[in-house]
């Protein structure tokens, strides 16, 4: 971390971070962890996620867009949670906590059943080669996990400025049973999502970003 990094961790951490049990890994979630989310945000409201939330570029505008949602944002990176915590707190952001946790296991563990109005995962993980298509956080078993966590009606927004990875995401997500693609194709861009410092990366690279929204199907 940077000294600012650390200024705005030593500030805000106690303000935005939750703490989770962890399991043997340091970004791992224990099993049985439990979290009263009404309860750290101090209201009940509808929950949102975001799994890799960087620096939060995209989660503290999109946060701040949804006054009525609970934020909840999951990044593994010390030092990117701590910019997001120098952001939140400049901006006076209260509906927002961050967990430094692994989001696919947050997700997981975390959230009752049918409890997620919407989970964002924008650029989310590095795996954009064929050959470490096992590592990638879009996959069949998560799909499987969002299906179960999203509430009813609820939305999966994902945005990836990899061709390959994109098309990945379209053949698992598309062809499965519990989700709808809202678009029946890639998404419009969501207004409120901002282009990001890792986004503007890719498009300077000459690729293009492709959006997807997927919704709970109605049987699942
Ligand atoms: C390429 S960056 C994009 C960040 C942000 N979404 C944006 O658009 O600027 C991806 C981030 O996701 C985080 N990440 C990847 N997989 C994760 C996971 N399973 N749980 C939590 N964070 C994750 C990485 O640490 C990294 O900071």
């Amino acid at each position: 971390m940077n000294e600012s990094q650390m200024r705005s961790w030593d500030r805000y951490r106690d303000r935005f971070v939750v703490d989770v049990p962890r399991g043997s890994l340091s970004t791992s979630v224990a099993d049985g962890a439990d979290v009263d989310w009404a309860q750290e945000f101090g209201r009940a409201a509808p929950l949102i996620v975001e799994i890799g939330s960087g620096a939060g570029d995209s989660l503290a505008p999109m946060a701040a867009a949804r006054p009525d949602a609970n934020v909840v944002a999951f990044e593994v990176f010390e030092p990117a949670v701590a910019s997001t915590l120098g952001r939140l707190g400049r901006e006076g952001l209260e509906n927002v906590r961050v967990v430094v946790a692994d989001g696919a296991q947050g997700l997981e563990k975390l959230f009752d059943d049918g409890s997620v109005t919407e989970l964002w995962t924008f650029f989310a993980d590095p795996w954009h080669k064929k050959r470490h298509h096992k590592r990638r956080l879009v996959g069949q078993d998560f799909a499987d996990v969002v299906v179960a966590k999203l509430a009813p009606a609820g939305l999966w927004r994902l945005a990836t400025d990899w061709e390959d990875y994109a098309l990945w995401m379209r053949e698992h997500l598309d062809a499965h049973p519990g989700l709808v693609n809202v678009h029946d194709g890639w998404a419009p861009r969501l207004a409120e999502r901002p282009v990001t410092k890792y986004e503007a990366k890719g498009l300077a690279a000459g690729r293009r970003v492709y959006d997807l929204t997927y919704r709970r199907a109605d049987a699942a």
